[in-house]
């Protein structure tokens, strides 16, 4: 939550670093746009100039339109996802202290700020904002006006925080520096020739470089057009190797679609195929990307549970169902907010996976660490290289799905459900609960999904038509059983989450035990049904839901496999997806549902990639 850019570039032209910054914060804007500020330190002015606008970027850049700001040699910019302050101007980020000669911007929420700001206002300090941040700011002021570099006065102030943050600051005495802290709040080093880049995540700066280097908890670094230096909460100098990113500035451009959520949907195929790829070594051995988990200690796990937030958690229930039937561990799935406050039963053989796309979901990293704490293995399933809980994890599994942009989910869940499925291979063949052509099997199932994904977006015309006809809909219902309960939950929060409109997913059994009452004549509803070729008692199961409902006046809407000749008999419309084994069908029916609500928001002439409300990294708890 909250986008965060730095640079500093030397010399001639030295102009780059409004144009840096402003282009770092549009490919940030995902992580919130309440409000957008910039402030830019020139090598001969006393005071940094500052401007920051409420709402979208969009306003930031007319206002700089309207009030041009001299080129500079550093800058920092900040994208808001408002938690303390209603999101105005004033509450906008920078905020300026020491008479205008510092600037900061914050991610994150200073737990003890009210303690601070009664301290500060004590000495007479006048706060301009709501902002828990603008504490933080006069602080620094208080330690450089008695004369120490920005970077000694950063890591004064930051022993003195509580809660999470990741902080920018600038100094008009310090033209060619940007100094950067972070705890619990993401901070990615950017090196570049000649100028160097800091950024909440590394699409701030990947139109410059590719090169990067993450840093820790409490640390500090300072940037400056020669280097970088980053220093440990006592001062010490921390050696730091840097990696290489591994895509390009392309694949976070829209490349030719109308809106980033439509282009990830089409990245899907993709997606998983690159999360398949290159896993499995000559003697058919699964491998985990980074970090171990020692093997005798993954044969002798007696449970696992599955930590996540939102659409992750429902790649991980999906995945509750595969590593359950080939590995025959019990697997519970837990939002992650939910499961260390009820003292979870976790110990050395428990193996606990965190689903993150982002890696930095607040909720999720401290799920990790109370896991961590009863001395349970953490392996992590992540999209973002580097992030809190990739390094923090015992292991990862890296989904490659590349940049997700838009703030809904669409090819992270896809890859998500399928790491999951690749770590439930492995541990089965590591258990032995499979043969090696038992899992060789299952290997060139999955290998057959990309294609068949392909299909459900070359001919999801019939969907999109159904969603621009519902625009005027209050409440759409989704149905689904056994795995496709969690394909229900998710058509329903990508409804929610952009259209606005109403939605519930239910388990199809659960039905008749209340959420009935809720059915209307007239009611949409959209059953995701179980393949014909699985357990026949399931699909009948949810025929006779899909009856139940139409009986009492709903109008249904079926995801049905190809051939599955029933379906018609029972919806108004059918909407085909082609044969998978039954536990990878999630991986294709939950394609039309995506597709659905992006219409049907598109209709409603809402923004998909940035819906009201939300941010993408939820780095709050
Ligand atoms: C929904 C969505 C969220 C995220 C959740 C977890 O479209 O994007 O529900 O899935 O906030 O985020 P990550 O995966 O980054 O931990």
């Amino acid at each position: 939550m909250c986008g965060i850019v730095g640079y500093v570039g030397g010399g001639a032209p030295g102009a780059r670093a409004e144009g840096v910054v402003m282009g770092g914060l549009a490919r940030l804007e995902y992580r919130g746009y309440d409000s957008a500020g910039i402030a830019v330190v020139t090598a001969d002015d006393a005071a940094v100039a500052m401007r920051k606008k409420a709402g979208k970027l969009v306003n930031l850049a007319k206002e700089l339109a309207e009030r041009p700001i001299d080129h500079g040699t550093a800058a920092i910019g900040h994208t808001r996802w408002a938690t303390h302050g209603a999101p105005t101007d004033a509450n906008a980020h920078p905020h300026l202290a020491a008479g205008g000669r510092i600037a900061i911007i914050h991610n994150g929420i200073i737990e003890n700020f009210s303690a601070l700001r009664a301290e500060l206002e004590a000495e007479g300090i006048e706060f301009l904002s709501e902002t828990d941040t603008e504490a933080t700011g006069h602080l620094l002021a208080r330690e450089v006006e008695t004369g120490a570099s920005l970077a000694e006065a950063m890591r004064t102030i930051t022993r003195r925080l509580e809660g999470a943050f990741t902080l920018l600051a600038v100094d008009a005495r310090e033209p060619r520096t940007v100094v950067g802290a972070r705890r619990n709040s993401p901070l990615v080093v950017g090196l570049g020739e000649g100028e160097n880049f800091l950024g909440s995540d590394v699409v701030a700066f990947i139109e410059h470089t590719r090169t990067a280097l993450e840093l820790e908890q409490d640390e500090v670094v300072e940037i400056t057009p020669e280097g970088v230096t980053i220093t440990d909460r006592s001062g010490h100098v921390v050696e730091r190797e840097p990696y290489t990113v591994d895509w390009d500035a392309s694949a976070a451009q829209k490349g030719g679609f109308a809106t980033f959520m439509e282009k990830e949907i089409h990245d899907q195929p993709e997606a998983v195929a690159d999360t398949l790829r290159g896993r499995i070594d000559e003697h058919g051995k699964l491998h985990l990307d980074e970090g171990l988990v020692h093997e005798a200690l993954l044969a002798s796990v007696d449970k696992i549970i599955i930590v996540a937030c939102g659409t992750a958690s429902y790649a991980g229930l999906v995945g509750r169902y595969a590593i359950e039937h080939w590995c025959r561990i019990p697997v519970e799935v837990e939002l992650a907010h939910e499961f260390r406050y009820r003292d979870p039963v976790v110990n050395v053989r428990t193996l606990v996976v965190a689903i993150s796309q982002s890696g930095e979901t607040m909720d999720t990293i401290m799920a990790v660490r109370h896991a961590q704490r009863q001395g349970a293995p953490v392996i992590a399933i992540v999209n973002a290289q580097g992030s809190t809980i990739a390094r923090e994890a015992d292991a990862v599994l890296y989904t490659r799905a590349g940049p997700e942009i838009a703030v809904a989910s669409t090819k992270a869940f896809l890859a998500q459900i399928t790491a999951t499925f690749l770590l439930g291979i492995y541990l089965a063949e590591l258990r032995g609960n499979k043969f090696p052509d038992e899992i060789e099997a299952l290997l060139s199932q999955l290998d057959e999904i990309p294609a068949k994904i392909q299909r459900v977006i070359d001919t999801s015309e019939g969907i999109r038509e159904v969603a621009r006809s519902m625009a005027d809909e209050r409440t759409v219902l989704f149905l689904g059983r056994h795995v496709g309960f969690p394909v229900a939950l998710e058509g329903a929060l990508k409804l929610k989450e952009l259209a606005y409109i109403h939605a519930e997913g239910f388990a199809a059994g659960e039905l008749k035990h209340g959420p009935i009452a809720l059915v209307e004549p007239g009611q949409p509803v959209f059953i995701v049904l179980p393949s014909p070729r699985g357990r026949e008692s399931l699909h009948a199961k949810v025929i006779s839901n899909v009856q139940e409902v139409r009986a009492r006046g709903a109008r249904t809407f079926v995801i049905a496999e190809e051939g599955d000749t029933e379906a018609a008999n029972h919806a108004e419309q059918v909407f085909y997806v082609p044969n998978a084994p039954v536990l990878m069908t999630p991986l294709l029916q939950v394609v039309p549902l995506q597709i659905f609500a992006l219409e049907l928001a598109a209709a409603k002439g809402y923004d998909v990639d940035q819906p009201r409300n939300l941010a993408k990294s939820v780095t709050v708890e």
